[in-house]
């Protein structure tokens, strides 16, 4: 096989997967290939993957059977993310389409492996070097208004039900000067919001800063505008972070908090080293310093040994928190995960009814924070057009889209008044004739 002229990177699960798509990418380019064309064939194909869940990680293998086109011929297949990690030679066993196989912390390698592979030597790499990646991939380029910074990795946090410590390793922090360069980077590329990434980002620290640190010296950039983070462990979210949200104008009023669950019982089966009450008191603290925070979380439902008055528990604290956005999700047995073993494993169609219920309480709870936001006027990041002619959209400080006719440009921060809630968005109006706040300073 020739060496490949067009990649094209796909990439599922989290927002750090996304971000890594986008390096592999850039990394790529770097290298003198090119973007396929939207609906042409590419030379290469990276298949960017997620391992949390059974069905995420059984669509890699479905994804790459995609491949195979209509003569019998396929693109190059590069298995990279987490089922790469979790899986490595076997991934390759499994499906013999697959070239090469690349974990999450060895992929700056990816072209010696390419090259190799053209040459038809497949290739297995799922190191996890201590000299980091981030150190091999070339600088960042010019990006979307919003961009995406990995600024911590892996998790020693060890719940029973998940697979991040094996898939992406211990807990490290990006040292704070590569941190700097590289949100420098992206803010000379047009970035006007940086969301700071972590599986367990609010445990960063480098040099002696801890995140609050770190945020409060992004805000000094000048022509950055907006800062969020995510995601966050609650028992991470110490005083001087939770401080920051009352004093620092750009860091955005968004917290994602998973708790997982409402029962302090099944907390401690799954490891989370915090109870109800700890997390609560945690967000009434966060509420206390920035009282229009919106509050988002994560749920399973179905964990090992979970029983209706546990679901129940979830149910209120649901209610206690009235969360503005969240991701609930069946619990999925994974391999190699302690609680994959435990009993009391709960029968599918219990958890589907748990499910069809903490989606209703989440739902009703999004609507009502929606509804909550019509009559504030706020500003908006201009980030896409819209379908009508006239309309663009942008986002809130909570993190709503927002639809507002107006001239602005993608990038530019207006001044919206807000005055529909639709089920995931929010419409509004412009409150200031465009440019007026920059007449008027
Ligand atoms: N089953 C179901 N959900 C899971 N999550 C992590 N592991 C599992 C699993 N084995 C969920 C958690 C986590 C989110 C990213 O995915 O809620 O916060
Ligand atoms: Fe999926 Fe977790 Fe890997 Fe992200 S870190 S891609 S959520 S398994």
């Amino acid at each position: 096989m020739n060496k490949p002229q067009t990649f094209r990177v796909k990439s599922f699960g989290c927002q750090m997967n996304v971000y890594d798509g986008e390096r592999m990418a850039e990394l790529l380019a770097d290298r003198g290939m090119t973007v396929a064309d939207e609906g042409a064939d590419a030379d290469l194909v990276v298949l960017n993957t997620c391992h949390i869940r059974e069905k995420a990680a059984e669509k890699a293998y479905s994804d790459v059977g995609r491949l195979r086109r209509e003569d019998g011929s396929k693109p190059l297949i590069a298995l990279a993310g987490c089922v790469a990690q979790a899986e490595g030679e076997e991934a390759r066993r499994r499906s013999a389409m697959i070239d090469m196989v690349v974990g999450p912390q060895a992929y700056h390698r990816l072209p010696e492996m390419i090259a190799a592979a053209a040459e038809g030597r497949a290739g297995v790499d799922t190191d996890m070097p201590a000299a980091t990646k981030f150190d091999a991939l070339p600088a960042r380029r010019r990006g979307g208004v919003s961009a995406f910074l990995s600024v911590q990795e892996g998790c020693d946090k060890f719940c029973t039900y998940c697979v991040v410590p094996y898939t992406r390793g211990a807990e490290i922090s990006r040292p704070f000067a590569d941190v700097v360069a590289e949100a420098e980077q992206l803010v000379a590329g047009g970035a006007r919001e940086l969301t700071l990434l972590g599986q367990n980002v609010n445990a960063w620290e480098s040099d002696g800063r801890d995140l609050a640190g770190l945020i409060r010296h992004l805000a000094s950039f000048a022509e950055l505008e907006r800062i969020r983070y995510t995601t966050s462990h609650p028992v991470n979210m110490g005083e001087s972070l939770i401080a920051a949200h009352g004093e620092i104008g750009k860091l955005m009023p968004y917290l994602h908090l998973p708790v997982q669950s409402g029962s302090d019982s099944i907390l401690r089966a799954m490891n989370r080293s915090h109870t109800v009450e700890s997390y609560l008191a945690t967000i009434a603290r966060v509420r206390a310093a920035r009282p229009d925070i919106a509050i988002s979380g994560d749920f399973i439902v179905g964990f090992p040994g979970e029983s209706e008055a546990d679901f129940e528990r979830t149910l209120q604290v649901v209610d206690a928190v009235g969360y503005a956005a969240a991701f609930s999700f069946k619990y999925s047995p994974r391999p190699g995960t302690p609680a994959a073993g435990m009993d009391g494993q709960v029968a599918a169609e219990v958890m589907d009814e748990r499910l069809q219920r903490l989606n209703e309480r989440l739902q009703h709870h999004g609507r009502a924070f929606n509804q909550g936001c019509v009559g504030k006027t706020v500003d908006v990041l201009v980030e896409k057009k819209g379908r009508r002619p006239g309309q663009m959209i942008g986002k809130s400080p909570w993190l709503q889209s927002v639809f507002v006719e107006t001239a602005a440009g993608i990038g530019e921060m207006i001044r919206v008044t807000l005055t529909e809630a639709l089920p995931n968005s929010l419409g509004g109006v412009l409150a200031e004739p465009i440019g007026s706040r920059v007449v008027s300073v």
